[in-house]
């Protein structure tokens, strides 16, 4: 399966640096499509306006609806000529502060769509009415404001794209990642053996991998233990198994006493 994906944004080249580097640039054009739409291409004044003062008054400007629609018409036209319509296909989706936060269950449920169309505004926002006409969702990726959705849209295909088969070198680095276990992950390691007087932990040099998952597993549940009790919370909920409690235990104690 590959995804297609629409960005309307007023500054499209920013998105170079997701389609041309690292694991993003190398799946771009197979295993998912990126093209951009630019508002400003959609006006029809002599100054290509694409903005203008709030009613209401206040400070800074809001985009227009109508270069807006324009553009996300024609993303939706595009994917629409691919087969990607209708009610399973195309979601557009506008990425802003007061939308639903993006966590690993939301790129999990987004990764199940073969097209999005990504609406990044600038300025103070967009015109109210072309969100209700045009957005099906809207997203943010935390609680502080960017200057702009454009960093929050590719932050989001950065999240689909790297979970898409074939697109890591090694289907487990997906599997193995923190949020898919609902732990953070363990601490790594590599050469040199000692660096600045640090060693590496002995269990990872003693080749012996019943030991080194036990250890590994136990990292992962202690860290989520210390640094984020509200995901551990969940996964007990969930239920740990004999072992996992086991471990956790060990390791509290371990803590404890140090
Ligand atoms: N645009 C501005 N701030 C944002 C945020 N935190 N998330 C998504 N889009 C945004």
């Amino acid at each position: 399966m590959t995804m297609e994906f629409d960005v309307v944004t007023l500054f499209p080249e920013m998105f170079d640096a997701i389609t041309k580097y690292g694991v993003t640039g190398r799946a771009n054009g197979n295993v998912y499509h990126l093209q951009t739409w630019n508002p400003r291409q959609f006006t029809d004044d002599n100054y290509h306006t694409v903005d203008d003062r709030p009613y209401g008054g206040g400070p800074g400007m809001v985009m227009l609806a109508k270069p807006l629609e324009k553009a996300v018409t024609a993303a939706r036209n595009r994917q629409e000529a691919k087969g990607l319509g209708g009610i399973n296909g195309t979601k557009v989706i506008y990425l802003s502060p007061q939308g639903r936060s993006l966590n690993h269950d939301v790129v999990m449920e987004l990764s199940q769509l073969p097209a999005l169309v990504l609406l990044a505004g600038r300025y103070e926002g967009v015109d109210e009415r072309l969100i209700e006409r045009q957005a099906d969702y809207e997203i943010s990726i935390g609680d502080y404001v960017l200057s702009g959705g454009e960093l929050a849209a590719m932050v989001l295909i950065d999240c689909l794209v790297r979970q898409m088969p074939g697109v890591l070198g090694d289907p487990e680095s997906a599997r193995q990642e923190s949020f898919t276990s609902g732990l953070l992950d363990f601490p790594q390691y590599t050469r040199p053996e000692v660096y600045q007087g640090a060693v590496v932990p002995e269990v990872l040099m003693s080749g012996n991998h019943a030991r080194i998952k036990r250890w590994r597993l136990q990292q992962s549940l202690g860290r989520t233990w210390l640094r984020r009790p509200d995901m551990l919370a969940l996964k007990i909920e969930n239920g740990l198994s004999g072992e996992e409690k086991k471990l956790l235990e060990e390791f509290q104690r371990a803590y404890e006493t140090n």
